[in-house]
Order: structure tokens, then sequence, then C-alpha cells
């Protein structure tokens, strides 16, 4: 659980703006709480509405923005998927992680992570929040590692937010991701022991 900055709080207000939660958010409760909780279905609207924001900038996540509507919905709530996390304030999801096994079989010890905030609501402490989050949740779960397979060069956020995780660079793939702005870039394989 984390409290909101006034910075987020604006933010988050100055988009709520029709929908008469900002009054609620500035006068009832000046300490909005941040609350991370297991994703639900009803949830997704919100989770999709980010998760095409994130992917439309091209520069973290290999799938576009117009991905089909069911393949993200696996993507957060398939079989497979480990668990999947919501970063919530006033019922408004603002962010989101998942963990998945890297591999299956002799490789599911490893989890792989995925995770996006909504960029209206970044620089506050959600991503860190939801990072301890997932490694904790990782742990509990019994995985004794986590991969993050495609970690593009030039995202100085997540490579920060790795870095004060724990997570080391152990490899670098040439030319990986094709970038929207920048066209070939290199990406990391970076991987924390748990
Ligand atoms: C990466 C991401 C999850 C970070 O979320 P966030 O809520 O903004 O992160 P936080 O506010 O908790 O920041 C934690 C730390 O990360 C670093 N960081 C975050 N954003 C940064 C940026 N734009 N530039 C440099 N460092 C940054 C900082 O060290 C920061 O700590 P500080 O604010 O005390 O300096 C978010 O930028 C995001 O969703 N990006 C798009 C999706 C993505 O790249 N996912 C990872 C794919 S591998």
């Amino acid at each position: 659980m984390t409290f909101l900055t006034p910075t987020i709080r604006e933010r988050l207000l100055s988009r709520a703006g029709t929908t008469g939660s900002a009054t609620i958010l500035a006068e009832r409760t000046p300490k909005p709480v941040v609350t991370i909780r297991p994703a639900r279905p009803t949830d997704f609207p919100q989770m999709l509405a980010i998760f095409r924001r994130v992917c439309a900038t091209g520069d973290s996540y290999v799938f576009s923005p117009d991905t089909p509507v069911r393949q993200v919905y696996d993507y957060w709530f398939g079989r497979d998927v480990e668990a999947t996390c919501v970063a919530v304030v006033n019922g408004h999801v603002i962010g989101m992680y998942r963990l998945i096994a890297n591999q299956k079989g002799r490789g599911s010890h490893v989890a792989n992570v995925s995770i996006m905030v909504d960029p209206d609501a970044r620089r506050d402490g959600i991503g860190l929040a939801l990072g301890r989050h997932f490694v904790a949740q990782a742990r509990a779960v019994g995985f004794l590692a986590i991969q993050a397979n495609i970690v593009v060069s030039t995202n100085d956020a997540i490579l920060a937010l790795a870095r004060k995780l724990g997570f080391a660079k152990v490899g670098r793939l040439p030319r990986a991701f094709r970038h929207r702005k920048f066209g070939l870039v290199d990406a990391y394989v970076m991987y924390l022991a748990l």
C-alpha cells in the first residue's frame, strides 16, 4: 500500500474531471491510498486502456496497440498466468503487473514479468510499489528467479526501476527491438535470483 503524492493526485483529478469523482478525491480523501490487489475480470476495460496507451508509444513492448481484445485479455488472465495484480486508487486502475512461468517444465521455476503504469500516474512510486509486490509475490508462489526477456535498451524508466529492484543485465540482444522512433535498437535480458 502506498500514498499518492499531490502530483499524481492532480493528474488523476484533471482526468477524472467530468466524472464527479474529482470532488471526492480532492476534498474527502486528502491522502488517497493506492492498493495493490489481484486483478479481476471487471478491471479489464481499464487495464486494456492502459495496455493500449503503453503499446501506442512503441518503445517498450512488442505488441501492436491494436492487438485484439481477446488476445490482450488472455495475456493478463490466461490459464498459464500465475498472478496478475493491479494498482488501484478509488476504484481506478493505474497500473498492473503479470507473473507467468518463463518456460514450461524444467524452466518453470523462473518467472517472467510484465509491468505497465498509466502514463498519467508515472514518477510517483507506483512502478516501484508494483515491482516490490511482484518480487514478493514471485517468492511467495515459489519461483526461484524472475527474468525479463526483452528490456529495450532505450527504456530508461524500466532500466532504473529494474536496477532498484536488484535485477542484473545478463545479456544484450543486438537490434532485437524495432523502436517506433529509433528503429532497430538493442534489448537486454534481465534477471533477479530470489
Ligand atoms: C517503467 C514504469 C513501469 C515505471 O513506472 P513508474 O510508476 O513511473 O515508476 P516509479 O515512479 O515507481 O519510479 C521508480 C524509479 O524508476 C526510475 N524511473 C522511473 N521513470 C523514469 C524515467 N522516465 N527516467 C528515468 N528513471 C525513471 C527512477 O529511478 C524512479 O525512482 P525515483 O522517482 O525515486 O527517481 C513505467 O514507466 C511504464 O509503465 N513504462 C511503460 C511500460 C514498460 O516500459 N514496462 C517495462 C517493459 S520491460
